[in-house]
């Protein structure tokens, strides 16, 4: 391999591949229809391998879904918590569905979007969810319509609804308990002679090692032959789980009453969503052994730290250090705090070629503000 300059995000085509099996797998089985969430990954370079397995995307944004509509094609379904009267005329010649979030911007935009199938979010107050700042049944939550006296009486509008309840749920007992529950709740409403979708939105893990794909399939085909509606999912995670690394060179080392390996990223930069849910990054390299050490990022933040590992022994100056899982939620959320290099991105293809997709360079650091 060509000694690429550190810090890189490396996509490895293969482990995508593995991913996009199993989707092709249950997609078959289930008849489900999968678009692919955005908002978790928009690294298009890698389109071109990812849409034949899927049937499109979803998007928080106009945005989101133009890069769906330019880089991906196939379906794309337009989804944001506010749509304003500009984001509107934006998505409405891509979109393949546009789905509010609110009854009231549902009438807001109903008439300029009148001949694209519309849904509706629903929050069904079900949760699965780790974290309150990630739960959409939270307290005072905004995202989607719970009262469904109110949902019965604008669904005449609509062709379909949308519900995404799971985040990061690889217990299948768990969702098949609140797809019943779906059922039983939402069911007359389903059978609605105008209504022909429902997407189950995220979350679901069903990528992961053991996760009962058949029973899965088949529940979702169950399920949808019931009550007659086409069903999606809205994959971001299980796309691109364990894809991707953040692979980064230690440059200093330092100690205070432990020793404090500091490399080329930054947690803050290129990793944010460790940060925000407190978690710590797995390491694929180095190797683990008894030698507890503070892996840093390099920008000001005092808390900038990928985690307390225990390895082998303390990393010298120079050291390679990979951070797995890099592909979620990580490259969307980059960002160019401190002026720090940004990560290029690599691409290792399914023959083991390397390519370096895409470099930055202090002009698009400066491009970014003015
Ligand atoms: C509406 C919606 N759909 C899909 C997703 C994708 O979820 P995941 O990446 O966990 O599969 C999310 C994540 O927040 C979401 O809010």
């Amino acid at each position: 391999m060509k000694n690429y300059h550190t810090p890189y995000y490396l996509i490895d085509q293969t482990q995508l591949l593995h991913n996009l099996k199993i989707i092709e797998a249950i997609r078959q089985v289930s008849g489900a229809k999968m678009v692919l969430a955005l908002k978790c990954f928009s690294t298009w370079d890698v389109f071109n391998l990812i849409a034949p397995y899927l049937d499109g995307t979803t998007s928080s944004s106009p945005y989101e879904a133009r890069l769906g509509y330019e880089t991906f094609g196939k379906e794309v379904h337009a989804y944001s918590v506010g749509f304003s009267a500009q984001d509107i005329r934006r998505v409405r010649s891509i979109a393949s569905k546009i789905i509010f979030n609110s009854i009231s911007q549902l009438k807001q935009h109903q008439q300029a979007v009148a001949s694209i199938p519309l849904g509706l979010r629903i929050n069904p107050g079900i949760s699965y969810s780790h974290y309150d700042l990630a739960d959409p049944a939270r307290l005072y939550s905004r995202l989607g319509v719970a009262d469904l006296a109110q949902i019965h009486q604008v669904a005449p509008m609509l062709s379909g609804f949308m519900l995404h309840f799971n985040c990061e749920n690889a217990d299948f007992a768990n969702f098949t308990t609140a797809l019943a529950e779906i059922g039983e709740r939402f069911g007359e409403l389903l059978q609605s002679p105008q209504i022909q979708w429902l997407s189950l939105g995220g979350g679901i893990y069903f990528t992961n090692p053991h996760y009962p794909i058949m029973q899965f399939s088949e529940l979702l085909r169950d399920f949808a032959t019931k009550f007659a509606v086409q069903i999606y999912l809205e994959p971001g995670e299980a796309v691109i789980t364990n894809s991707a690394e953040l692979v980064t060179t230690v440059v200093d080392v330092m100690y205070n009453e432990v020793d404090i390996a500091i490399v080329d990223a930054s947690i803050e930069a290129h990793m944010l969503d460790h940060l925000i849910y407190r978690t710590s990054p797995k390491l694929t390299t180095p190797e683990s052994g008894s030698h507890r050490t503070i892996i840093a990022g390099r920008s000001c933040l005092a808390g900038d730290i990928f985690g307390e590992y225990y390895l082998k022994q303390c990393p010298e100056i120079g050291t390679q250090v990979r951070f797995a899982d890099a592909a979620g939620y990580t490259m969307v959320k980059k960002n160019w705090f401190n002026g720090l290099a940004m990560p290029s991105i690599l691409v290792r293809d399914l023959d083991g070629t390397i390519r370096q997709v895409r470099k930055f360079y202090y002009r698009d650091f400066k491009s970014n503000l003015s």
